[in-house]
């Protein structure tokens, strides 16, 4: 079947959503989703939206900009910070407007808290910046834009995933999915194609990600010859619960939840002695990397305590009553009186598609690619830098899906329509066909958790060349076992043996070029961290990392970083 729209859009997380919306009035739009909409993993986030509203304490938005770009490591973009940050008022007001439920203050303003990396007056001490609703401000925000775009007539595919994108003769002609209800592959032809499928966190053994994350939009633009930015700069949040990887919100410090080694003692004063606790999480995460490493976890183990006993129950119901229940249900622990077990775990990718100021993606000569855009994690502004601040990740869906939707807008003005190749939907047909005939090879699990066990080990919060050589040599061979995936389950409904064989695809192209960029940098900045290059290095390395798919190995080169006001200083906290 064919279904024609001017717009598609694959991924129904707020960036998606808030570029659907916007672009609504000016045409026909497709909302793509492989899971029920609401279900994306936008709805997981938890802490809250970074904006200088100033209404609990003075703040403005030169010094959120700041801390962006120097929680970013200086790798941020700096043209894209100040859009962010100036912008961030008016967002939340409209997500207020909206019908978004902010927890208020006593005199009706929407209520603030604190966040890792935000601070007053360029550094001096934390300030209250975030905008939240308890611990669940991922998900009214999900709702609320659901229903807004729901309400401008744009049409929702519920359950499909991309197999393809169409490109013809270089330009956007529509993408091949596959219907998971009824296994019939279909194409959709469109002018413009937005992807914003998210992150993939799913390449690593314990993440934070749901179980949809697997980077497929990433991974197909890649594939069609699209170069990826910044793919080194892997984010591991510092709290995951130990063992499961589930997130206990930053906002569980930012209301004064302190970080405890097997001594008990508050080890964060020792790192970051301005703002302990809440320094940004590539530092947190690596501090409590060496506690356990130097035999400071709890009982000697690979794990610290989050303690959050001295908030209180009423504190623990109002703001944090979603993590509270979560260590409940999965520890059984009473967060008012046992401290939490946590470690690092995989939340974000500050890598990702190439894109400029309005969601246009870009080609390897930083040319727009006509009628195709990204926004959201998927895509690579340069915002977030070498690491990401708490709460701007929401904050960048919907100012940046705003702009994409926006510019997508215009560009239906500007595009003509490409004719479908015939047949468009063979090469993912014939793909989709080897898997389900062969009866010799390997399940799909056993090959992903192969994957995910040499990115955990060798390719985490610490990294050097010789574990990343191995990790590249164990990539390789996996895919080479890929070509042999096989399924059990031959049937055409709901399958999911069949989409996690193909997902897997997308997740073995993405680690190699995490590892490849990993190994071409060689400096420490941010999020990472190599042994054997623990210092930044700004004379060799203040530049954006491309890595380009080729016939043999990926190719890697690099472009500058925009600096407008803020020059790269030593990053202290
Ligand atoms: O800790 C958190 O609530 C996560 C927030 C974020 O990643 O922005």
């Amino acid at each position: 079947m064919v279904f024609k729209h001017d717009i598609v859009v694959v991924g129904a997380g707020l960036a998606g959503l808030r570029a659907a919306l916007e672009a609504a009035n000016s045409g026909e739009v497709a909302l793509i989703s492989k899971v029920y909409p609401t279900r994306s993993h936008s709805g997981a986030a938890q802490g809250g939206i970074a904006a200088a509203l100033g209404n609990e304490e003075p703040d403005s938005w030169e010094w959120h900009m700041y801390d962006t770009v120097k929680g970013g490591d200086y790798l941020t973009d700096q043209d894209v910070a100040e859009i962010l940050a100036r912008d961030a008022p008016r967002a939340v007001y409209e997500l207020e407007h909206w019908g978004v439920p902010f927890n208020r203050t006593a005199e009706g303003k929407i209520a603030q808290r604190a966040f890792g990396g935000h601070t007053r007056e360029f550094g001096k001490g934390p300030v209250k910046r975030a905008c939240y609703a308890a611990d669940r401000s991922g998900r009214v925000m999900m709702d609320t834009l659901y229903f807004e775009a729901v309400r401008r007539g744009v049409r929702i595919y519920s359950e499909f995933q991309m197999l393809d994108l169409i490109m013809v003769a270089g330009r956007v002609a529509g993408i091949v999915v596959y219907e998971l209800a009824t296994g019939e592959v279909h194409c959709f032809h469109s002018r413009i194609v937005l992807l914003s499928t998210g992150g993939f966190g799913k390449v690593f053994r314990t993440t934070s990600n749901c179980f949809a994350n697997t980077g497929d939009g990433v991974y197909l633009a890649y594939r069609s010859g699209i170069p990826l930015e910044d793919m080194e700069f892997v984010q591991f949040h510092p709290t995951g619960i130990y063992g499961l990887g589930v997130l206990i919100s930053e906002a569980a410090r930012g209301e004064g939840g302190i970080l405890r080694n097997g001594s008990g003692e508050a080890f964060m004063e020792r790192y970051a002695p301005t703002i302990k606790d809440l320094a940004p999480r590539d530092m947190v995460s690596r501090a409590i990397h060496m506690e356990i490493l130097q035999g400071r976890g709890i009982d000697g183990r690979d794990f610290v305590h989050l303690d959050l006993t001295h908030l209180g129950e009423k504190r623990l119901r109002e703001r944090l009553s979603d993590i509270s229940s979560f260590v409940r249900i999965y520890l059984g622990i009473d967060p008012a009186r046992d401290p939490i077990p946590v470690r690092p775990t995989c939340h974000y990718m500050m890598g990702g598609i190439p894109t400029d100021l309005d969601g246009r993606v870009l080609d390897a000569h930083h040319r727009p690619v006509p009628g195709l855009f990204a926004a959201g994690e998927c895509a690579c502004l340069s915002l977030h830098g070498a690491n990401r601040l708490g709460c701007n990740s929401l904050l960048d869906l919907v100012v940046f899906g705003r702009r994409a939707g926006e510019a997508m807008a215009t560009s239906l003005g500007e595009l003509e329509w490409e004719d479908l190749p015939r047949n468009a939907q063979d090469p993912a047909v014939s793909r989709m066909k080897r898997v389900l005939d062969r009866r010799e090879g390997d399940r799909a699990g056993v090959i992903r958790a192969s994957l995910q066990k040499t990115m955990t080990e060798n390719c985490s919060v610490f990294r050097r060349e010789g574990s990343l050589e191995k990790a590249l040599t164990e990539i390789r061979r996996l895919m080479d076992q890929y070509r042999r995936v096989k399924v059990d389950n031959r049937g055409k409904r709901f399958n999911a043996d069949l989409l996690e064989a193909l997902e897997l695809e997308s997740l073995l192209g993405l680690a190699e070029v995490i590892v490849v960029s990993a190994k071409a940098r060689q400096e420490s900045r941010g999020a990472h961290y190599r042994e054997d290059f623990p210092e930044r290095d700004d004379g060799g390395w203040l530049k954006h990392t491309l890595v380009r798919k080729t016939g043999e190995d990926p190719e890697v080169f690099f472009k500058s970083v925009r600096i407008t006001r803020f020059e790269p200083k030593a990053r202290t906290y």
